[in-house]
């Protein structure tokens, strides 16, 4: 539906106006628009699971992740997050947090788009490394 939603703004957008009398300043802000919306419709096309872990980083920064779980999601004052298997999973666990700690974020504050990101970025960070494999740690 949202798709349909999108293709038909596109249309619009596309076919208003007569051509060529638009000041450039609009023209260019109606591009920039549009390009907006042809990444957007790209991801939305990818093969879910395969959301942008780029766009996913900032994400995780904009809506204060890091500030419970770290930079790398490797733990603070919330749990170290382990990418949960799939982007569903992910969604669902972050709509109606269980353990009690964390609050939860409704999709009018935050996409399923915008949280697949976050979970590709999620499982683009290494893990970090077992502590026996840390010298110092074994004295
Ligand atoms: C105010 C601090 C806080 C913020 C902000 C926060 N979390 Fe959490 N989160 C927690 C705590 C604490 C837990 C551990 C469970 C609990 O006690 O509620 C948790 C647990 C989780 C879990 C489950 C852990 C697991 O892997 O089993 C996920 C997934 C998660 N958070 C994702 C997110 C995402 C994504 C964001 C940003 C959109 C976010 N959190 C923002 C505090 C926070």
């Amino acid at each position: 539906m949202k798709l349909i939603a999108t293709w038909i703004a596109l249309a619009i957008a596309v076919g208003d106006g007569p051509r060529g009398v638009q000041p450039n300043v609009e023209r260019s802000a109606k591009a920039f628009a549009l390009q907006a919306e042809a990444d957007a419709i790209a991801r939305r096309l990818q093969p879910s699971g395969s959301g942008s872990a780029e766009n996913g980083k900032r994400l995780y920064m904009t809506y204060y992740c890091y500030s419970c779980h770290g930079t790398e999601g490797h733990g603070g004052a919330g749990s170290r997050l382990i990418a949960r298997a799939t982007p569903d999973a992910l969604i669902r666990y972050v709509r109606k947090p269980t353990g009690g700690n964390m609050p939860p974020y409704t999709s009018k504050v935050i996409s399923d788009l915008d949280l697949t990101d976050i979970h590709a970025y999620l499982r683009s960070i290494p893990p970090s490394p077992p502590a026996k494999s840390i010298p110092m740690l074994q004295q």
